[in-house]
């Protein structure tokens, strides 16, 4: 009989805070990486272009190089994984393959591919702002998906924007196609993130109209 206890989706929400200490010994087993990753990706996406890659760095030697392009921020060499997030700025390349597979499995006719694909293929025509957006935006519900995934496996992590974007490029050969938008490690915390507080809705709600 499992004694795994599964955590309620709001637990796990409730749960995950940036972690910064991490047992620098403990391993994931490929299989729990594998499926944090596969629930990451089940994020939704614009036109499902499915916008995130996951540079996924294990590698002691190379998250020792990532030690000072994030600042020295420990957690990016004690952490089982350094995980960068990568956008997808070229994502209309993905529309043919996305939708060619749709219509095998029967979801949307040839007429309902034809007229996606070329809705795509005119939005990011000679716009690199709406790439550099949907690359952004579509990338980051997975990086959160991602968190929260973790978190369920018993896992934690911290997400970092504290690095230099340009030097990470350089040391990871990252492609053109690809703009990182976050870092985030992966890993057995040895000690609890600190608390933090949020606002109350008073503050956060908008009703109808400002
Ligand atoms: C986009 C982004 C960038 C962040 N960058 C860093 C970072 O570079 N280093 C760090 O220790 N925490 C970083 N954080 C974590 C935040 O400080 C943290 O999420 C926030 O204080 C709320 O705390 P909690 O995540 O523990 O609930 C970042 C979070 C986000 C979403």
């Amino acid at each position: 009989m499992s004694t795994e206890l599964k955590m309620t989706a709001e637990q796990v929400m409730e749960a995950r805070h940036s972690v910064r200490k991490y047992d620098p010994n403990a391993t994931i087993p490929q299989g729990d990486l594998n499926e944090i990753l596969r629930l990451a990706a089940s994020a939704p996406s614009s036109w499902n272009l499915q916008h995130w890659r996951f540079l996924v760095v294990t590698d002691s030697a190379i998250k020792q190089k990532l030690l000072p392009i994030a600042y020295n921020q420990q957690q990016v060499v004690d952490a089982y994984a350094t995980i960068i997030i990568l956008g997808d700025l070229e994502a209309y390349k993905s529309a043919r393959p996305v939708y060619d597979a749709a219509l095998e499995k029967g979801y949307v006719t040839e007429q309902v591919r034809d007229t996606l694909i070329g809705q795509i293929e005119a939005a990011y025509k000679n716009n690199p702002e709406i790439a550099r957006d949907e690359a952004i935006r579509n990338s980051s519900y997975a990086a959160m998906q991602l968190m929260l995934a973790a978190k369920a496996k018993g896992y934690d992590t911290c997400p970092m924007g504290g690095y230099d974007r340009d030097a990470l490029i350089k040391e990871l050969n990252i492609p053109s196609r690809y703009i990182p938008t976050l870092m985030l490690s992966l890993g057995k915390a040895s000690e609890q993130a600190h608390p933090t507080a949020r606002f109350g809705l008073d503050e956060l709600v908008i009703t109808n109209s400002f």
